[in-house]
């Protein structure tokens, strides 16, 4: 799990073994947007020896595919799936589409020697997830590389977090306290979806952002050792979009974990998308033997250290509040003054940069299928516990 530095500090591009990389994308909802914007921007923003060519996008809608296509300067839309994941013309396929959706694609991808940027969660099931891990597998041998889309720990904010935690900074982790939470299903009458069913999302506001939640614990602390937790559905049934008939909700609406990592660090975890007046708070604080660290994504440009040694005065004891500029890799890339911010679709971005590295360099990415085993399977073990009530070891 190395942090990859991707500056370039404005070297002239080597034009010797220009790789092409002609992508499909496969949904064109809020991920796909961003996955094609930051196909668009990743060879300037990393001055990348690769030429991007934006072959084939598919969607369900012949009226985003109408608006779509031309929009984002795709050679052609389909709204057959199966022909981007198998086309000759295409090396590297965006997956933005339900969580139901990844598997078949991934897999029929992959057996066709594409490099595959999956959105997270992996799959709607530990099953699928599984079976995606073993296509990835069966492909490293033709050099092709996966991806999946946890652009938070891409952020140079957290890219600087785990730095200090990683050099030891704030010292031995005692404890990882998080909380996210974000106010989308606040509303009763929000309609029913994909996201609420077990065969369409899988897990509910676990898997759609414990997922997000869960990566960056293990990512900053390391693996999981054990858990207990309570999953609760708060309201049981949602309007179904077009006949506004209810429907049962299958899914969790929230989410508390409690737990250990094999480091004997503490974790508590609590994860809503009922979380009143939350838009984005993705929020945790790391607390180790000589230091702590805290973050929030509402915030994202900033984070607050503590260090122990050095705040001998009680009147000045205290975080300080640090502001993220070019010296947090790779903020440069973007913008060379401090105190500004970079965005989600930038997070977007410094994902692609590090996939196209991947595979110009024949490196693996991260989180590539294998790291998203890891997290699938501590999602697995938060449901699970909650289900037997009892405390499960990962
Ligand atoms: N990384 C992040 O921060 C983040 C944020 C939001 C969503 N996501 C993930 O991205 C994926 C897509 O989410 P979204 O919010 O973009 O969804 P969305 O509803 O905005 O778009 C989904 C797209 O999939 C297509 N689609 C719908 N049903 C389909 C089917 N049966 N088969 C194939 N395609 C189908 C639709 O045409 C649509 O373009 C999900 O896995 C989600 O968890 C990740």
């Amino acid at each position: 799990m190395a942090i990859r530095d991707l500056r370039v500090d404005g070297q002239p591009e080597n034009r010797t073994g220009v790789k092409k990389l002609r992508v499909g994308v496969l949904g064109m909802g809020f991920m796909g947007g961003t996955h094609t914007q930051a196909w668009q921007r990743v060879k300037a923003t990393f001055n990348l020896p690769i030429d991007i060519e934006m072959k084939a996008l598919f969607d369900m809608s012949d009226r985003s595919l109408e608006l779509n296509g031309p929009r984002y300067e795709f050679e052609r839309t389909t709204s057959d799936w199966r022909e981007v994941c198998s086309a000759d013309d295409i090396d590297v396929v965006s997956i933005c589409t339900p969580n139901f959706a990844h598997a078949e694609a991934a897999e029929m991808a992959l057996a066709h020697g594409k490099h595959i940027w999956c959105e997270k969660p992996m799959a709607a099931s530990l099953a699928d997830a599984e079976r995606m891990r073993q296509a990835a597998h069966a492909a490293k041998a033709k050099g092709l590389k996966t991806i999946l889309g946890y652009n938070y720990i891409k952020s140079p904010t957290l890219l600087a977090i785990k730095q200090i935690i990683d050099e030891g900074v704030i010292g031995d982790i005692v404890h990882f306290n998080g909380v996210y939470a974000e106010d989308f299903m606040c509303d009763m009458d929000m309609p029913h979806s994909w996201r609420l069913t077990k065969a369409g999302g899988g897990k509910g506001a676990l898997g759609d952002m414990g997922s997000h939640q869960v990566s960056m614990a293990i990512w900053l602390c390391g693996p999981m050792k054990e858990v207990s937790s309570r999953l609760q559905t708060v309201h049981p049934q949602r309007p179904d979009a077009a006949t506004g008939e209810m429907k049962a909700v299958e899914t969790d609406d929230q989410y508390s974990a409690i737990g250990t990592f094999e480091n004997g660090g503490l974790f508590t975890m609590h994860t809503s998308w009922l979380g009143q007046g939350h838009k984005m708070q993705l929020a945790f604080e790391v607390t180790g033997t000589k230091g702590a660290i805290k973050f929030d994504q509402e915030r994202m440009g900033e984070f607050q250290l503590f260090e122990q040694s050095g705040n001998d005065n009680m009147r000045t004891n205290g975080f300080k509040t640090v502001l993220i500029g070019p010296w947090h890799a790779p903020f440069g890339n973007f913008c060379p003054a401090p105190g500004h911010h970079v965005g989600f679709n930038e997070m977007k971005i410094i994902e692609a940069g590090e996939f196209c590295r991947a595979i110009l360099e024949g490196d693996e990415a991260f989180p590539n299928f294998d790291d998203g085993m890891v997290f699938e399977t501590a999602l697995q073990a938060i449901q699970d516990a909650s289900e037997a009530r009892a405390w499960v070891t990962l």
